[in-house]
């Protein structure tokens, strides 16, 4: 997964040769995790059609202001436009160069343009004397001006059978560009983050365990969350069923406390930022019984020991990392959260209340209230995990 997974993108699409090249860039940017909507002006459609182009982003692609959706009449470029994380137009024409600079909105792809917020990439391709005139030229660094990326033309062999520049940059090196953007821009990029997931089995003998009833979803998606945004994540997980976790993140599975304080201890050294999400088991049982117990004896055998306060021991080793606890709490909520933050030589602690049903073990959403040790109190609504995970990082951020 690249920084571009989950960006959305609009892919605009002008009249050249080159457009036969624009199905592969957008099958490497679905591909890469985005969501693309292309945007075809009308001489684009004679080299590349929009089945091809609508198949391949299961999207309906946008050629005019006219809808053909009975529902609405007219296609919304500002919506379109503000919808965007990223502007691509890949081939650019000299033509549409020209447009842009000069914002003659005759068409769909330039009024999308105009109405855009995002940053905007521009891959021009054209013949290589077009591409020298100064008109050309000018335009170009217009466009730069503006504010706008340029990925400029490459050498080679052209259409018109002549040598020289004016060939769009390869599709791979257009992608490799929008990454390295996006690298640049994420404060995230390359930190070291450990986060563990999950609950804890504590086995009382070889069919019995103490557990909680911890999904993982939020550690998950947290992981999920900063690997997208550029981390180098290594997730430390409890039994978990059927998550998705992204494929470069490197994930240790454990089973129980010890497992995971053993575990937390090897990689711990070597992160930047810990995220203690997991529901590590309180108790465990002091001795293992190697077969099944019979029900007799449970009751009169089972002798109950505290785990390791994992999170508790590794803050005592905090340096300058950055750690943050989860603290799920039934009553005093903030008050024993605000403890938890201290005692356990935290920067920041995620206050998940016991009393919100939309925001239990096991469900989509969540509810939290974020504290730092300045004392800030951060309250948000319920939301998707994915959108929590974000919120969590936004704080992470702002400590580095
Ligand atoms: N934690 C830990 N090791 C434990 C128990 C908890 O590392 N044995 C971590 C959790 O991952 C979480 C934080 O400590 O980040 C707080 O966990 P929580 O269950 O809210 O609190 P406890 O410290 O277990 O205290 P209590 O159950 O009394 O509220």
């Amino acid at each position: 997964m690249s920084l571009l997974n989950g960006k959305r993108i609009i892919l605009g699409i002008s009249g050249s040769i080159a457009a036969f090249k624009a199905p592969i860039i957008l099958r490497l940017l679905v591909k890469a995790g985005a969501e693309v909507k292309v945007v075809l002006t009308d001489s684009a459609k004679q080299f590349v059609t929009p089945l091809t182009l609508s198949t391949l982003s299961k999207n309906k692609v946008y050629c005019s202001f006219i809808n053909d959706d009975e529902n609405s009449i007219w296609n919304n470029h500002v919506e379109l436009g503000m919808w965007a994380d990223l502007m691509l137009i890949a081939p650019v024409s000299a033509n549409t160069i020209s447009k842009m600079v000069s914002s003659n909105s005759d068409n769909f792809l330039i009024a999308t343009y105009l109405s855009s917020k995002c940053p905007v990439f521009f891959a021009p391709a054209m013949d290589l004397d077009m591409h020298k005139h100064p008109s050309v030229q000018n335009n170009i660094k217009k466009l730069i001006e503006f504010g706008n990326f340029h990925i400029p033309s490459t050498l080679g062999s052209l259409a018109s059978g002549l040598d020289g520049k004016g060939r769009m940059e390869e599709p791979e090196n257009i992608i490799n560009f929008l990454i390295k953007y996006f690298e640049k821009k994420s404060p995230l990029f390359k930190k070291k983050i450990l986060v563990t997931a999950g609950p804890t089995y504590e086995p009382i003998d070889s069919v019995r365990f103490i557990g909680n009833f911890s999904t993982g979803k939020m550690g998950y998606a947290i992981a999920n969350e900063a690997s997208n945004q550029g981390a180098d994540v290594t997730l430390i997980s409890g039994p978990t069923n059927g998550l998705k976790i992204n494929d470069n993140i490197s994930v240790k599975n454990i089973v129980t406390s010890d497992e995971m304080f053993n575990k937390c201890k090897d990689e711990f050294v070597k992160c930047e930022v810990l995220i203690m999400a997991a529901a590590v088991a309180d108790i465990k049982p002091l001795k293992v019984y190697k077969s099944k117990m019979k029900k007799s004896l449970i009751k009169s055998t089972l002798e109950i020991n505290s785990t390791v306060d994992i999170l508790y021991e590794l803050g005592k080793k905090k340096g300058s990392k950055i750690i943050i606890g989860f603290a799920l709490e039934s009553v005093n909520s903030v008050v024993n959260a605000e403890k938890k933050l201290k005692s356990k030589n935290l920067d920041g602690i995620v206050l998940n209340s016991l009393d919100n049903e939309n925001s239990c073990f096991g469900s989509e959403t969540n509810k939290i209230t974020f504290l730092n040790k300045k004392g800030e109190r951060n309250v948000y609504p319920t939301k998707d995990k994915k959108l929590v995970a974000k919120d969590i990082l936004q704080h992470v951020k702002q400590m580095f």
